[in-house]
């Protein structure tokens, strides 16, 4: 549809921006904190870009009123960030370590200090190690109290003061790339125990939401989900049912039970036909209905366009991580569609496509389906930038890649979906997993390179001014 004139952005829309532990904190041992899972798993050769980790990353753990002192100056509304589990409690349960624990008391106080809403994401796929190695974590029942009982001490200490907390982040990626593809900790090529992990961080997911209810915690919680809205190539009906197959076995499954606490009928039909169905014990599909989200998040990059992949087709291909543009592998799932370049839309030199209309198509989707508020926990560009001699960086395409998107979140808005607020990714460079440091995604520039070189001095990117501006006039100037 296209509008004589679009709605404003709410008055107390949330314009935010977004990080994870482990990708800007650094301080991987300081003050008691213990290993997890992607401390261990980037020492394994060849799993990350050129070896590099988050050990340093940003060192935001010693740099955090400076950096929040940036989002002050910008006049940022919202600061999303996750909590790492192994500062709280370093073996994953047990004795509560203080130390770690008044690090993010600290860091709430400040943002709230300097008028900034905290988001907090309880997990971004920092697992103890010390639960992967007792219990092999997500693949035990075992995870699901633990989980329950780290967040609890989060939301008794942070009652009333966060009043926006995402459950998990991407389960859909953290399983599918740990479980199917190996390039995430625990490094496992099984689709049966990457269903039956699955089902496990849904009941997890479940479990945290009805504990934050039962505890009538001021606020809203909610899971983000990595959503890729997925297209049929053409029209041929072949293609078409390609594409919807692969929105229920992407997409569907995992959002269906977040909001509704089933698993849709077409995929899980899929999953038995390949023998790879999870467990489903008495009690838990009554568990999974009784842990309903307040509002969905959604982290939303890109789209996917399928044709129909025969039996005997292409399966899973690797991913860019070099970002030398075009060198991702075909991939697919045989039997159901196989992902092919859309020739309306650029890609990124990662490959990834670029496609704003594509946001505001997830955004309907998910309200045509599910009828929830929206919260927009990441969206962003990543790219190489270059700083000039006098400091500068001219990120242009980054604001238009934002700039766009933005929009599109403008047309949902007038179109009637509810979103709550929008968050970029990221706020300052970090430690992008796979790809290193010079996949850079943030406002701030981060002097830092693959070798863990540089000296970490921030410097104001064209993109931030660009979105100082569009918070000072309420979206109205993109
Ligand atoms: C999301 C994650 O998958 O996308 C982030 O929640 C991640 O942690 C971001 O960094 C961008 O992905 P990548 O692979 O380019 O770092």
């Amino acid at each position: 549809m296209e509008y004589k004139q679009l709605k404003a952005f709410p008055k107390d829309f949330l314009w935010g921006s977004a990080s994870a532990a482990y990708q800007v904190e650094g301080a991987w041992n300081e003050d008691g904190k213990g290993p997890s899972v992607w401390d261990e798993f980037v020492k394994i050769p060849g799993k990350t870009f050129k070896g590099t980790n988050g050990e340093l990353a940003v060192d935001h753990y010693h740099r955090y009123k400076e950096d929040i002192a940036l989002m002050k100056e910008q006049g940022l509304k919202a600061y999303r960030f996750s909590i790492a589990w192994t500062r709280i409690f370093p073996n994953g349960r047990g004795e509560i370590n203080q130390a770690g624990l008044d690090f993010y008391i600290n860091l709430v106080d400040e943002l709230i200090a300097n008028g900034i809403e905290p988001l907090v994401t309880l997990y971004h796929w920092d697992l103890p190690q010390a639960l992967q190695d007792e219990y092999m974590g997500w693949e035990s029942r075992q995870v699901i109290d633990d989980f329950v009982n780290y967040a609890t001490v989060l939301f008794e200490t942070f009652r009333g003061k966060v009043k926006y907390w995402i459950s998990l982040n991407e389960q859909n990626i953290f399983i599918q790339l740990g479980y199917l593809m190996a390039v995430h900790p625990p490094a496992v090529v099984d689709p049966k125990r990457m269903y039956e992990a699955n089902h496990i961080a849904n009941l997890a997911n479940a479990s945290v939401i009805k504990k934050f209810h039962e505890m009538d915690m001021p606020g809203q919680i909610g899971p983000s989900f990595a959503y890729t809205p997925n297209y049929s190539f053409d029209s041929n009906p072949l293609n078409v049912l390609a594409a919807e197959d692969t929105e229920d076995i992407m997409a569907n499954f995992w959002l269906d039970v977040y909001a509704w606490g089933e698993y849709p009928i077409f995929a899980m039909n899929y999953l038995k036909e390949q023998g790879v169905a999870p467990t489903i014990e008495p009690g838990d599909m009554a568990l999974l209905k009784e842990g309903k989200p307040d509002f969905l998040g959604v982290n939303y990059y890109q789209t996917a366009t399928h044709v129909f992949n025969p039996l005997n087709g292409v399966g899973m291909g690797k991913m860019n991580t070099s970002g030398k543009k075009g060198s991702s592998e075909e991939t697919g799932m045989p039997g159901v569609s196989k992902k092919v370049a859309n020739p309306f839309i650029d890609r990124t030199n990662w490959d990834w496509e670029i496609d704003p209309q594509g946001l505001r198509i997830a955004l309907r989707r998910m309200t045509s389906r599910y009828r929830m508020p929206i919260l927009i926990t990441e969206n962003g560009l990543g790219e190489y930038d270059k700083i000039t001699e006098t400091n500068e960086i001219h990120d242009d395409y980054r604001i238009n890649y934002l700039s766009s998107h933005v929009k599109a979140i403008q047309e949902a808005i007038t179109d009637g979906v509810t979103v709550l607020g929008y968050c970029t990714w990221s706020y300052t460079d970090l430690l992008s997993w796979l790809n290193g440091y010079q996949k850079r995604y943030g406002f701030v520039y981060v002097d830092q390179d693959e070798t863990q070189n540089g000296s970490l001095t921030r410097y104001k990117k064209d993109s931030y001014y660009w979105y100082q501006n569009v918070i000072a006039t309420n979206g109205e100037e993109l």
